[in-house]
């Protein structure tokens, strides 16, 4: 693995990539060098042959949002020129399944990369939102856009224009993430789902995404088409009939790249 600055980037023995974000003294505040070695992060982990991601922050925060010392005195043509914050969206469009553990602030820019994440989970005290209103601002990657489409208008409009922060209970009952675990358990918690995950078929669980993902871009009658195209196609690998023959004799499927 590369030597990153900002974060660490792992790959275990059973093809868990762990990427955690590593700049505790500012809370992970995501600056661009961090943005830089994120996305080459990301490419490295995918290119590893990674089955699954976990994204993580270290210390007390998974991340406050981007960083306000280094925006402060950005101006409209340096943060247009440069597209700024654009980096981020390539964990979006990662093809591997990602693993959100969420270890208590998830702000801003931090809530918004969270959100960007297939599970979501978080410790009893990690919180959520997106203060950027109290700075001036709105949210930049993608805020506005996700948090609507998850949590639907009322509650998007509630959390946006007041900037007021939840608690992981409350981003549970709201949709936004899946599972609250006990604190300090985050990050064990996400390596048993990857672990999981990684034991099915590859090919499958890469269906399964592009498959939810496509829910929030196409009408129902596309999505469903998209779906049964990639149902139909599971059918052409060995996966499915070692599933399936597996079922049938009673024993634990073992698909050929697991
Ligand atoms: N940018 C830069 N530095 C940050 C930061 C951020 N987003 N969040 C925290 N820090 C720094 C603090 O400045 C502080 O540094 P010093 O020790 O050098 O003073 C350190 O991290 C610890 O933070 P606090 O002392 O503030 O810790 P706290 O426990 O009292 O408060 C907090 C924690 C509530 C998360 C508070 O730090 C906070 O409100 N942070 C900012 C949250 C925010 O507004 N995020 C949105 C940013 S804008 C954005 O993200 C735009 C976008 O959509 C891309």
């Amino acid at each position: 693995m590369a030597h990153y600055d900002t974060l660490s980037l792992t790959v275990d023995d059973d093809r868990i990539a762990q990427l955690t974000l590593d700049r505790p003294e500012a809370l992970n505040a995501l600056n661009s060098a961090m943005m830089a070695e994120f996305a080459a992060a990301l490419v490295e982990a995918t290119q590893s042959g990674a089955r699954a991601l976990i994204l993580t922050g270290k210390g007390r925060a998974f991340a406050a949002g981007a960083d306000i010392a280094e925006m402060r005195d950005r101006t409209f043509g340096s943060m247009s020129d440069a597209n700024h914050l654009a980096l981020w969206e390539r964990l979006a469009d990662l093809p591997i399944p990602t693993i959100g553990a969420i270890n208590g602030f998830a702000l801003g820019g931090g809530c918004e990369i969270a959100m960007m994440c297939d599970i979501l989970i978080a410790g009893e005290s990690a919180s959520f939102g997106l203060p950027e209103i109290t700075l001036g601002i709105i949210p930049g990657i993608g805020g506005t856009q996700r948090l609507t489409r998850i949590v639907g208008k009322a509650q998007a409009m509630d959390l946006i224009l007041t900037g007021r922060r939840i608690d992981a209970d409350e981003a549970r009952r709201l949709g936004l993430i899946s599972r609250v675990v006990v604190d300090g358990e985050v990050v064990e918690q996400a390596q048993v789902i990857a672990r999981q995950i990684a034991g099915s078929s590859a090919r499958a669980v890469r269906a399964a995404k592009e498959c939810v993902l496509r829910a929030d871009q196409s009408s129902l009658s596309e999505g469903l088409l998209f779906e049964r195209r990639w149902f139909h196609s599971l059918f052409a690998f060995d996966d499915q009939t070692e599933g399936m023959t597996a079922f049938l004799e009673k024993r634990p499927a073992r698909f050929a790249d697991a």
